[in-house]
């Protein structure tokens, strides 16, 4: 599907663009929003007693982590049947009644599409190292070891940890998994394999989703020589990224997915594309519509990693932060459509993690809102997000689940690094702190369950909850909600052109949005004490501006600072985000 020129200043709203490119989006990670059968685990029938509360909040469309059969070594993300729903979840019907009634209310629904990889346990897999000469044979990446087999392939290593080849002794050699051990990856050159994921694409549209979130979707084709990454990396460091994440057939297979599947549809297809570059994501998503609608790429999030990677977190500072975001604000811009957020389910919280989630948690909570919903492209709202939900800051290994953190906790260990310095680490970046259940009130299990859910419930969820909330004076849910509806009524900040103002700031970001229908300037104060910006370079960018109109703040605001911004002069308390319209004479 052709996207459409979405920000040139005389580019116009909605005419003719594309339903997702004004939706707001929100992401649920099923086993953790709502468990309507008192079994400890979030399924599809609670998150339909949620459609009300999602719609209130003004979302549009919804993504679904993965729902399929899985035997949960990746909670979903290793799948056994891609047309069957997980009956920890519910049945088919369960999803269908679940579509309907998204479809209902007027919304749309994604779904996760896992086609890089499926679980060990899927029969696909499980015939491949059986019977290499039959059907399945060649639907994985088998290879001879080297040393007589003694050792695998090559180093690539596993995002995991550890080598990305496990030996089977059934079939005498090794297969690939760049995830977990039980996440064989998919042999994408076979076209079988191909022809399989676009029929069961087409099965899941001739279902009625309106689209997929595609897993790791950069990462299919792999330079088939494998060779050893010789280059000197640090020792937490993946090898091999050059030869599998935007292989030499990357493109071809989406150009085919597209023709074969996606073309002639509305519907929409968002890449998950770690390591992806800028060039890469205009060649994946650019406006001639040949392979995804948008992509998800990971530069803004990575902010705080070393070269180490997630686990070797480093600071970052404001300056670096809009330099980021307009890198792709303003490269994207009129090339290609984007996929904003700050949270998902592999990420720590971002509210613990660029903000204050204690002292200023609803100023912090409602910054977010502003700069999210204030750029151009798609936001996706996490949930938990819209009420602030921090990080689930576990204590102890035992409370956590998810195998990347549980493999870097026991391979550190190996390596002779203490415990509570890992811990600490885990505490802020495991992808745990986001996959705590939605905290519903304060009651044992947060509202969640009437049973122990199946991973603990974060920290703080006695304070922080949907209920708690709702009855505050200071709600971020209602400041998400007043943020989304101020969104969808102005332009600029889904449309916009995008130009960083106050570029080197040591505490605030500041950016315009630019449209023929009005300009708006975007301020926020990542810090904990006050900061000033001299709204005077507010001339040099944009010739007759004469002054500004407070749309929005986090903060009420005195009668003295209007005056102070009527001279131009714009005191941020801390973590104070506004929107401002610009005058013009
Ligand atoms: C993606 C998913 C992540 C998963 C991995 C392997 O990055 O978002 O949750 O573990 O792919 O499927
Ligand atoms: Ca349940």
């Amino acid at each position: 599907m052709q996207i459409m020129k979405n920000s040139t200043s005389d580019s116009i709203r909605s005419e003719n663009s594309n339903w997702w490119q004004d939706a707001v989006f929100y992401q649920i990670y099923p086993r953790s929003f709502y468990d309507s059968n008192g079994d400890g685990i979030g399924d599809l029938q609670g998150i339909k007693e949620k459609i009300p509360y999602l719609k209130d909040l003004g979302i549009d469309a919804v993504w679904l982590n993965p729902v399929y059969p899985s035997p949960n070594n990746d909670y979903g993300y290793d799948i056994s049947n891609y047309q069957d729903i997980n009956p920890e979840y519910g049945t088919f019907e369960d999803f269908t009644e679940l579509l309907d009634a998204f479809h209902a209310q007027g919304m749309k629904l994604i779904m996760d599409l896992v086609v890089n990889h499926t679980s060990t346990e899927h029969d696909w897999f499980q015939n491949s190292r059986r019977n290499p000469d039959g059907p399945y044979g060649d639907f994985y990446i088998w290879h001879d070891g080297i040393d007589s087999g003694a050792e695998p392939p090559n180093n690539w290593n596993s995002f995991f940890g550890g080598s990305a080849w496990k030996y089977d002794p059934l079939r005498g050699q090794y297969y690939l998994h760049l995830f977990d051990e039980h996440q064989a990856d998919l042999n994408w050159a076979n076209p079988k394999v191909r022809e399989e994921v676009y029929r069961i694409m087409n099965w899941w549209f001739s279902h009625g989703i309106d689209g997929f979130r595609m897993d790791v979707i950069n990462m299919i084709s792999k330079d088939t020589s494998f060779p050893n990454d010789t280059r000197e990396l640090d020792d937490l460091a993946v090898k091999g990224t050059p030869y599998f994440i935007n292989g030499p057939e990357l493109h071809n297979y989406l150009k085919e997915m597209r023709a074969k599947v996606l073309s002639a549809s509305t519907k929409f297809a968002v890449g998950e594309c770690p390591g992806a570059e800028f060039e890469d994501v205009l060649a994946l998503s650019g406006m001639d519509g040949e392979e995804l609608d948008a992509v998800f790429q990971m530069d803004l999030m990575e902010i705080d990693h070393g070269s180490g990677g997630k686990w070797d977190i480093r600071s970052w500072t404001a300056a670096e932060f809009l330099s980021r975001l307009s890198r792709w604000q303003q490269g994207l811009e009129g090339r290609a459509w984007p996929a904003n957020f700050f949270s998902n389910h592999d990420q720590p919280r971002a509210l613990s993690r660029l903000a204050d989630d204690n002292e200023y948690h609803f100023e912090s909570s409602s910054l977010l809102a502003v700069i999210l919903l204030s750029l151009t492209g798609t936001p996706f709202i996490y949930y938990g997000e819209e009420i602030g939900m921090p990080n689930a800051d576990f204590r102890s290994i035992s409370d956590y689940r998810d195998v990347d953190t549980l493999n870097f906790f026991a391979l550190e260990r190996t390596r002779g690094r203490e415990e509570d310095e890992l811990l600490r680490i885990i505490r802020y970046m495991s992808r745990d702190n986001a996959r705590s259940p939605m905290q519903w009130n304060g009651s044992k299990y947060g509202g969640f369950s009437s049973t122990e859910p199946w991973i603990p419930m974060g920290r703080r969820y006695a304070e922080i909850n949907v209920e708690k909330d709702l009855s505050s004076q200071r709600s971020v849910y209602r400041e998400y909600r007043k943020l989304i509806s101020f969104r969808k009524k102005t332009a600029a900040l889904g449309y916009g052109d995008f130009e960083p103002v106050e570029s080197d700031h040591a505490q605030l970001i500041a950016f315009m949005k630019r449209h023929r229908q009005g300009d708006y300037l975007v301020c926020a104060n990542l810090s904990t004490r006050d900061a000033q910006s001299r709204l005077s370079f507010l001339a040099a960018f944009l010739p007759g501006a004469v002054g500004t109109e407070l749309e929005y703040s986090n903060y009420k605001r005195t009668t003295l600072q209007d005056q102070e911004l009527k001279k131009g002069i714009l005191n941020l308390r801390p973590y104070e985000a506004c929107i401002l319209k610009i005058t013009k004479s």
